[in-house]
């Protein structure tokens, strides 16, 4: 991986360009620099830009981008067939994967949002079907998709218990989470049975591994697809003992929005873990790497002048 000069991107399609002010990291970025990305034979040729998600201004819009005007402030996810793009001071992407910022958010608060917050709120949303009142247990309460799950199900009206190391407890508890319990201080599957979902972000469990935690009917959701999961998912199909899925980020621009209202508004907190410069990247992603990170990792790019 390295720094280096790329022909500014021209804006196709319904593609807007934007020029980027933040950007944050996910794991799959430093995965797909050690070749480990799930879905790497889909990003097509080196060299690759890396990151999905920016926060921006527009400069730029393709024939057929509706819907935004040049100087409009938003945030984006671009995906890993529009080939990333994002840790770069232009990147242009999909008026469908493009949403207006609110006035009350940074650009490092709303670049923070992208693939951890969607991934979050549809795995709640659509995979497990949340809903008002019921017990969520997730695995990884204080990691990008982690802090993202436990405000959005406090949000949604759950009660919440998570799962992280002692150093995050306080941390989970300000989030939202009723209970927290420490994986380093032994098996927290030992002290919850009555579960309604099961949010494991982290990839380490599955469906088997969680069914003591449980209710009948509850549903277990990884983030982290694996032939297992796929194996459980359609084993579960129909079963009215327990589900399993495995959530797929969908870059859309309408939860894009609502995400960063309620985060405007208060309602959640995009945490930051700690901002890097666009030349920093390579220290950025090692952050990443280490998988200790308190929320996101953002990469301020300072516009061209
Ligand atoms: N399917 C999708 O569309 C999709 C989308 C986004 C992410 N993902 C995947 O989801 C995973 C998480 O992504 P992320 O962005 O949330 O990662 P992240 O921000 O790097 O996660 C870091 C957090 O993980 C926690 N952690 C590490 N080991 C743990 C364990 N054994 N038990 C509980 N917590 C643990 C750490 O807390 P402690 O320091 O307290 O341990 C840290 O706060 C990655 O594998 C990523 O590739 C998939």
């Amino acid at each position: 991986m390295r720094a280096g000069e790329r022909p500014a991107p021209v804006p196709r399609g319904d593609q807007v360009l934007i020029q980027v002010h933040a950007a944050s990291v996910n794991p799959r970025d430093w995965l797909l620099v050690e070749d480990r990305y799930v879905f790497a034979v889909l990003a097509g040729r080196l060299p690759l830009v890396l990151g999905s998600d920016v926060a921006g201004r527009v400069i730029g819009l393709g024939p057929r981008a509706a819907g935004f005007a040049l100087g409009d402030p938003v945030l984006a996810m671009q995906t890993i067939r529009g080939r990333f793009g994002g840790f770069a001071e232009q990147v242009a992407i999909s008026a469908r994967a493009v949403a207006h910022k609110p006035v009350g958010l940074s650009f490092e608060h709303a670049a923070g949002i992208g693939v951890a917050g969607l991934t979050a709120l549809q795995a709640l949303r659509d995979d497990a079907k949340l809903q008002r009142g019921e017990h969520v247990l997730v695995v990884g309460a204080s990691g990008g998709v982690g802090s993202f799950a436990v405000q959005l199900a406090t949000w949604m009206g759950a009660r919440v218990t998570g799962v992280c190391s002692g150093a995050n407890a306080e941390l989970a508890e300000r989030l939202g989470c009723r209970a927290v319990l420490d994986y380093t201080q032994g098996d927290f599957r030992e002290s919850v049975g009555d579960a309604d979902v099961v949010f494991d972000t982290i990839g380490r469990e599955r469906l088997a591994s969680v069914r003591p935690c449980l209710r009948p009917g509850g549903r277990y959701v990884s983030t982290v697809p694996s032939a297992r999961n796929t194996l459980d998912q359609l084993r579960s199909l129909g079963s009215s003992k327990a589900r399993s899925r495995t959530v797929l980020c969908r870059p859309r621009s309408a939860d894009l929005r609502q995400l960063a209202e309620l985060a405007s508004e208060g309602q959640i907190e995009v945490l930051i873990d700690s901002v890097h410069t666009l030349e920093d990247t390579a220290a950025a992603l090692l952050r990443s790497r280490t998988k200790r990170a308190r929320g996101k990792i953002v990469i301020r790019v300072v516009p061209a002048a």
